[in-house]
């Protein structure tokens, strides 16, 4: 099927395809991506005829007998059911490998005209580059160069560049071979559940849209933060760190859903637009609202500089410059080695006036607040303050709670890597990112990036370093809920 609405493709099987993942052999492969694609075919989300052509470089070729082996070890490991039973076995039998370097593709060629012969005519080819930044560009020229990249579609991970100038070098290197049309730059919040649900909880409400500004919300905070460390990927994070691994893609275009106008359809286009100008009314980042955070220990990790800077915890204010938001602050926090992992939007309603309740002191409440948790499966809650039983006039905390687990079958859920795969293979780009999008965050982060405040240390299993008080007084993070 072709592109069209989210509502009108809800349910649609795609047209026949050859999925190629590079990276194959990598971990992204091994904990979600081959777990997810047997998911799909198991809740029969995968076309009637696909084939799975796993890739990477030469020296780290398998079989296709080890990759099947692989597969399986990873499914039993991370998917949600086992490799067992008549799914397992159309889903092995769908799997070939064929490994690729620039200069030697022909194992890779091989492979994908076997899988497309196998598949018939009509197949579609998609790309998955599971691979780290400093391949991607050798990749697709390799695509350009050996035709595999005619009318195919590519899926293309994060991060998606370091800066302004690297994210304008790889859309330039990506856009010479595929059209942006074809190109899906996977964000994996966006396609969790109750990232959509923002949509429908503010679109679907009266009760909402219209208290859902700057006249109604006082301040907004996206909260991320991780109970996890590095994980052994010291490699990786030493050249990365929070604001590019976690800020500058998850947390701000999760952001960009939360400001958003109404789009005036659920469509690709029209949802990315409004999106998109939700970035560039940002205002540049003022590094004086960043709070830059490094876990005590972070530095004798192995594989970590002794002398690091990289942040392993960020805060910050960001301040959009719209009609909708001007004046609210958005805070938003990501970190590791934290005191929970949680993933939760909470927006501050402005306070009426207290003074009637004479033991009401302003900020003393954890209320007035509707708290979005978007963990999978997720809930929302509304927090106000009631009389409590009585012959006083004496307000409690209370709660209105909306649990999807409590609500709805979670069973057929999709995880978020699923969900995307299954609208790239449909061509829905609704949940992907838009060159002009990312280069315009990628700007808007420029003084940061050139000026980054010093590293403050924090413990870990805390919620980051002391000064994040500061950052959003006279409010106060809406974690710990003590739930
Ligand atoms: C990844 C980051 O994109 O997202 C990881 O590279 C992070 O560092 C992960 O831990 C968090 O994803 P989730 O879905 O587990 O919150």
């Amino acid at each position: 099927m072709t592109r069209g609405t989210r509502s009108e493709h809800r349910g649609a099987v795609p047209d026949d395809h050859v999925i190629v993942l590079f990276g194959a052999t990598g971990d992204l492969a091994r904990r979600k991506l081959l777990p997810g694609l047997f998911h799909l075919a198991k809740a029969g989300l995968l076309p009637d005829r696909y084939r799975i052509v796993g890739s990477a470089p030469a020296r780290e070729a398998l079989s296709d007998d080890a990759f099947r082996k692989r597969a399986r070890e990873s499914v039993a490991e991370f998917g949600r059911s086992g490799p067992e039973g008549k799914a397992w076995q159309r889903f092995e039998e769908s799997l070939s490998f064929g490994s690729a370097d620039p200069e030697d593709p022909e194992p890779l060629l091989a492979a994908v005209r076997d899988a497309e012969q196998a598949v018939g005519d009509g197949a579609r080819r998609l790309f998955h580059l599971a691979v780290p930044p400093k391949a991607f560009a050798s990749v697709i020229e390799m695509l350009g160069a050996t035709g595999l990249a005619d009318g195919a579609r590519v899926i293309v991970e994060k991060p998606f560049g370091t800066d302004l100038p690297s994210a304008r070098a790889l859309n330039a290197t990506i856009h010479a071979v595929f059209d942006e049309s074809r190109i899906f730059r996977i964000d994996h919040f966006l396609g969790k559940e109750s990232v959509d649900n923002i949509l429908a909880l503010r679109f679907a409400n009266g009760l909402l849209e219209p208290v859902w500004n700057r006249e109604h919300i006082s301040h907004v905070q996206i909260d991320v933060p991780e109970k996890i460390g590095i994980e052994g990927r010291a490699q990786f994070f030493e050249g990365t760190g929070t604001f590019r691994d976690m800020i500058v893609t998850h947390l701000f275009q999760l952001m960009g859903f939360v400001a958003m106008e109404p789009p005036t359809a659920l469509a690709a286009k029209r949802l990315r637009d409004e999106k998109e100008k939700v970035f560039q009314s940002m205002r540049p980042l003022d590094p004086a609202h960043v709070v830059r955070g490094q876990y005590d220990g972070y530095r004798g990790e192995p594989g970590v500089d002794p002398r690091s800077d990289t942040e392993t915890f960020v805060a910050l204010r960001v301040e959009l410059d719209n009609w909708r938001w001007a004046g609210v602050p958005f805070y938003l926090r990501s970190g590791k080695s934290l005191a929970e992992g949680r993933h939760v939007v909470t927006l501050g309603f402005r306070e009426p006036a207290l003074r009637m309740f004479p033991t009401a002191p302003r900020h003393r409440y954890r209320t007035n607040e509707l708290v979005i948790d978007f963990d999978d499966p997720g809930r929302i809650a509304a927090r106000f303050l009631v009389k409590e039983p009585g012959p006083a006039m004496r307000l409690s905390e209370a709660e209105m709670v909306f649990s999807y687990a409590e609500s709805f079958n979670t069973m057929y859920a999709l995880e978020g890597y699923e969900r995307l795969i299954l609208d790239a293979m449909l061509g829905d780009q609704s949940l992907f990112t838009r060159s002009d999008g990312i280069e315009r965050l990628w700007e808007v982060s420029t003084p940061l990036l050139e000026n980054p405040p010093p590293v403050e240390p924090y413990a870990p299993g805390s919620w980051g370093p002391q000064s994040i008080g500061r950052l959003v007084a006279p409010y106060r993070w809406s974690l710990p809920d003590g739930r």
